[in-house]
């Protein structure tokens, strides 16, 4: 997520001010920043890539001016590489408009277009350049901002939060917002704009948070909140009274619950941008995977570690059962010891979050080396894994600030729902029709994660109502790779072993280790399967161990429920989605057993968020 602080006050201390803010947000995660003031002699704009301090000691190099008002932008790139041309603030093709923006837009290439096609020229590969030029557009017809903001936004599809500024109006700045979070900062004699509420806390307790479509105006002495017609919406102040770390976690006691909860947002964006209204069929030609680069493949691996293994599971069982194309899975410090099979005829895709794991990059590598195409799924823009790799889908998680995985994995999931799609379009296994009905069981899935966080206190409870000392994940198909993330969760934030076992082999060994005591969390989504492995669950239960289910609302509940010593339900879906859905509770399983334990849930022992070493 990107960085947004804006300032207008009585005394010249803007640079400051906002650079003080920028600083406030680095926690975030960023690789690029920027900053524009008003001086006297007009707008001025400077931007560095890298850390903040690169873009203060260039200001103080060059002797930037403070100025009155201005706005400061640090930037976690979805859209084009981190570089000084792509870093915020952005211009104007006139020099009248500049802006700064978090979120993404979805139609900034068609926007685009129409904007070249009107003599426009642009300097970045981002999507968030196209605002000023649009909004500049509309101003240099209406004259009157707030019309042009509004007359611009109603243009734009997708998310943003935006700090904006016109050349000809020193003494105001403007900010809207939809989807990403935006606030106001009431000052005595200056106001403020930030993305989040740790940037101005430092100077003002209270703040507006404003809502989808609002426009805001500030000077030094006013701040006025319009609607998209220009008339006034009454916003009550919110007084914050969280400390500064509890301010960087939303509120939140721990990033990692804040990450699950950014869920539903993250998981919008990465489908989004990728499905197209009136389109039946994702939009994937950026991953150079065309029907005849498929038809001419002889084999496709998937390599991966941890967290994205468990998603390239999910995606290996989906391939070959909609895409009816085989796929081998590996961890990806196997992978690159064994001497597999790699040649032009085969297809390579590593799933990273981070896109620097040091076996993930390797195996990335010694596949170029061996003549095969690489694909990266990768969550961070300008990772190595994605400057390395032939083609890229990037996840749009946001930084992840928890060590333990819970967004990037949601939507790596995402990306492999519509890779699968891709994969079985051109294979003729689903039709456009088909796909279309998928479309409108992909856009829901945001909805339905929110349906399930709202059962948190249910499943805290739950935790607080058990005390295992091991802890098995069992299920079928999909339900069983589900588990396989479940159980790393738990290993990792609450240091319980726990394992995940095919339900159908527990009778081949792992049973013997079923005692009074022992938690079994049976994953029961896939109907078809649902029968088989409650009569594994009954062979457990049998043994004294405690049963925890997680199913589909629309399931034979009564047949769950006479194994089920608990039972956490989550809404219908697709079969082929159940893997994120029912993830949801294993995170928060996880989350609350971590902090019963009195755990550090952000930072575990003994691990890293990335691990760039062997
Ligand atoms: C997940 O919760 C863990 N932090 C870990 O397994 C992680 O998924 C693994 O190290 C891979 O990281 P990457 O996705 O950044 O490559």
């Amino acid at each position: 997520m990107c960085g947004i602080i804006g300032y207008i006050g009585v005394e010249e201390k803007a640079t400051n001010m906002i650079m003080e803010g920028l600083s406030k947000l680095e926690y975030r995660g960023y690789d690029s920043a920027g900053i524009a003031i008003f001086t006297p002699s007009g707008i001025c704009v400077e931007k560095t890539k890298g850390k903040l301090v690169n873009l203060a000691d260039h200001l103080a190099q060059i002797g930037f001016p403070q100025g009155y008002a201005g706005i400061g932008h640090t930037r976690w790139a979805t859209h084009g590489e981190p570089s000084d041309v792509n870093a915020h603030p952005h211009w104007s093709q006139d020099h009248s408009v500049v802006v700064v923006h978090n979120g993404i837009i979805e139609n900034y290439a068609q926007l685009r277009e129409e904007l070249i096609a009107a003599g426009d020229t642009f300097l970045s590969d981002t999507d968030t350049e196209i605002i000023p030029h649009i909004i500049a557009r509309y101003y240099r017809e209406d004259k009157d901002p707030v019309q042009a903001i509004s007359r611009a936004i109603q243009r734009m599809r997708g998310s943003y939060a935006l700090g904006i500024m016109f050349a000809d109006r020193p003494g105001e700045l403007y900010a809207a917002r939809k989807d990403s979070p935006l606030i106001v900062g009431l000052g005595q004699n200056e106001n403020y704009i930030a993305s989040d509420i740790p940037a101005v806390l430092a100077h003002t307790r209270d703040v507006y948070l404003l809502e989808d479509y609002d426009i805001a105006i500030l000077n030094t002495e006013e701040i006025r909140i319009v609607d998209l017609e220009g008339n006034p919406v009454h916003r009550e102040i919110f007084h914050v009274t969280w400390d500064v770390a509890s301010a960087e976690k939303g509120g939140f006691p721990h990033f990692m619950l804040k990450e699950i909860h950014e869920q539903p947002h993250v998981v919008r964006e990465t489908l989004a941008s990728r499905l197209q209204e009136n389109m039946d069929a994702p939009k994937m030609d950026d991953l150079g995977i065309s029907k005849e680069v498929l038809d001419g493949l002889e084999r496709i691996y998937m390599v991966a570690c941890g967290t994205a293994y468990h998603a390239a599971m999910v995606g290996k069982y989906l391939i070959e059962r909609v895409a009816r194309l085989s796929t081998i899975v590996e961890t990806a410090s196997e992978f690159r010891y064994r001497d597999p099979i790699i040649d032009e005829k085969t297809l390579v895709i590593v799933v990273s979050q981070s896109g620097e794991t040091a076996d993930t990059l390797a195996a990335l590598r010694m596949s170029k080396q061996a003549g095969a195409k690489v694909l990266g799924i990768v969550n961070v823009v300008g990772s190595s894994i994605s400057r390395e790799a032939d083609y890229v889908f990037y996840t749009w998680a946001g930084p992840e600030i928890a060590v333990a995985s819970t967004k990037a994995y949601s939507c790596q999931l995402a990306a492999m729902y519509l890779l699968t799609a891709h994969f079985a379009l051109l294979r003729g296994k689903m039709t456009p029709q088909e796909f279309h009905d998928l479309k409108g069981d992909l856009i829901g899935l945001p909805a339905k994660i929110g349906e399930i966080l709202k059962k948190e206190e249910e499943i805290k409870a739950i935790v607080d109502s058990v005390d295992p000392l091991n802890v098995f994940y069992v299920g079928r198909g999909l339900d069983y790779y589900t588990g396989m993330e479940g159980s790393l969760k738990l290993k990792e934030i609450a240091y319980l072993h726990s394992e995940a076992y095919a339900a159908g082999e527990l009778k081949h060994g792992p049973i013997a280790m079923i005692e009074p005591g022992t938690l079994v969390i049976g994953i029961v989504t896939q109907k078809s399967l649902i029968e088989k492995t409650v009569s594994n669950l009954k062979e457990v239960k049998a043994r004294g161990a405690q049963v925890l289910c997680i199913t589909t609302e629309d399931a034979d509940l009564a047949l769950i429920q006479s194994v089920a010593d608990q039972m956490i339900t989550i809404p219908d879906c697709n079969w082929m989605f159940t893997s994120l859905l029912a993830n949801i509770p294993q995170q928060l399983l996880a989350y609350y057993m971590s902090v019963k334990k009195g755990y550090d849930v952000d930072k575990p022992r003994n691990l890293a968020k990335s691990v760039t070493v062997e």
